[in-house]
């Protein structure tokens, strides 16, 4: 039996194994995050030569170097020789980088410089030119977005992302100078599959008033985030966007501000920039599939990295604009950090939910039954003013085209296929 007879995403079925399963787990690496554009970091982590940062594409580690010259690289961060971790920090600034078993030093842009007895030792017979870091075959940014990718087939950066561009942008592109990072990376495990993190983020609205309940009464509010909406509610004018090769958001149109808070102070600013309808955009979570989310409302971007069938470790940022005043980023991160974070009260009822579903998803008769993704199923639609194939906002309309496209790649099929959308 195939992996993609697993799943029926048409008739909203989806298989169990599918977030439990080591040989789909081990599929998923090879078929997913070694061809897919992933993550890695943001420019404003590495603004100046020799600047770097650590990075996974799946379970691989990377760094992320900006060379002597002021490229952006992104290597394999193990050492040609034995397999050693080059760069064990997190993040820094270095001309080179020196293995710690045997002293191999390679520089910046990732050339092997230094050999401990090149002479004495290999009799200036290694042919080093060969054995640099192996690099990610292609790395590029999207407003500040740096993404790599393992395949040197995968269509360009701007293409894979597609529509999902135009949604960005209300991150990313919404004042001039874009966004930065401040502070630095939360990581944490949570004993789940990391696919429902990417799902839930990608379009569950559903789960919010239920899972939430307790938070939402004494959440803070972000200066950038919206007033405290009803999501679990349809408003007619919500929706959520399948942009097409699996990524998703969730939206509400026609946000008001409150007068002389942060976003009505730039919504002149925003307009001008994004067009008077994305401007007033709030875009709650999204994926960009496979595993990078975002949450505009606390201004956090993460990557759910997979570690297993049933354990993911998130990396998570606090993203601002650039141009905003320094009370106003601080104030976003201190909100971010108590809503969602380790430490925040409405994060850790997500990751209740996703590791109580592994681990009851282990059960060998409860593995036989379906999760059901049957919410709205033909209800879709096409829109003049938005991209994307649109959904009710509650709906599962977001994760059946997440899984479509994880069934596509899992099939084998070739970004040729993918792109002219052939048939499975
Ligand atoms: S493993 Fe790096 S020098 Fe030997
Ligand atoms: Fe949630």
């Amino acid at each position: 039996m195939s992996v993609t007879d697993l799943l029926d995403v048409d008739k909203g079925k989806i298989g169990r194994n599918l977030f439990i399963d080591r040989e789909i787990y081990e599929q998923e690496l090879e078929n997913i995050f070694a061809r897919c554009w992933c993550y890695l970091a943001h420019e404003s982590q590495i603004p100046n030569p020799g600047d770097f940062v650590s990075a996974y594409i799946g379970e691989d580690p990377v760094l992320v170097v900006r060379d002597s010259r002021g490229k952006i690289g992104a290597f394999l961060n193990t050492c040609r020789h034995r397999g050693m971790r080059v760069c064990r920090a997190d993040q820094g600034n270095a001309a080179a980088f020196t293995c710690t078993y045997h002293g191999w030093t390679y520089g910046n842009d990732g050339k092997l410089v230094g050999v401990p007895g090149y002479k004495e030792y290999y009799y200036e017979e290694l042919d080093m030119e060969q054995w640099g870091l192996v690099p990610v075959a292609q790395v590029d940014s999207y407003k500040g977005l740096i993404f790599g990718t393992f395949d040197p087939q995968a269509p360009p950066l701007l293409e894979y992302l597609g529509d999902m561009a135009y949604y960005l942008d209300i991150f990313v592109d919404r004042r001039d100078g874009g966004a930065e990072i401040i502070g630095g990376v939360h990581k944490w495990i949570i004993p789940g599959n990391w696919k429902l993190a990417s799902e839930n983020f990608v379009g569950d609205s559903y789960h919010f008033p239920i899972t939430h309940a307790s938070s939402t009464k004494v959440r803070p509010r972000t200066p950038g985030g919206r007033p405290q909406a009803q999501p679990g509610q349809n408003d007619p004018k919500d929706f959520v966007a399948n942009v097409g090769n699996g990524h998703g958001m969730m939206m509400n149109p026609g946000r008001e501000d409150p007068p002389g808070s942060y976003l009505a102070e730039i919504l002149p600013e925003m307009e001008s920039r994004l067009g008077p309808a994305r401007a007033r955009l709030a875009a709650s979570a999204g994926t960009v599939f496979p595993n990078f989310s975002t949450l505009w409302g606390t201004s956090t971007i993460r990557v759910w990295h997979p570690r297993g069938p049933d354990k993911m470790e998130v990396w998570s940022w606090v993203i601002v604009d650039k141009a905003a005043p320094p009370e106003v980023k601080d104030t976003t991160r201190v909100q971010c950090l108590q809503s969602f974070s380790p430490s925040g009260i409405t994060e850790e009822a997500d990751g209740e939910n996703w590791s109580q579903v592994t681990a009851s998803t282990h059960g060998h008769v409860a593995r036989g039954y379906t999760f059901n993704y049957q919410m709205s199923l033909g209800h879709e639609k096409s829109s003049e003013e938005f991209p994307g194939w649109l959904g009710p906002r509650v709906s599962e309309h977001n994760q059946r085209g997440f899984y479509r496209r994880w069934a596509e790649l899992m099939s084998g099929r070739n970004w040729f296929e993918l792109s002219k959308g052939l048939p499975t």
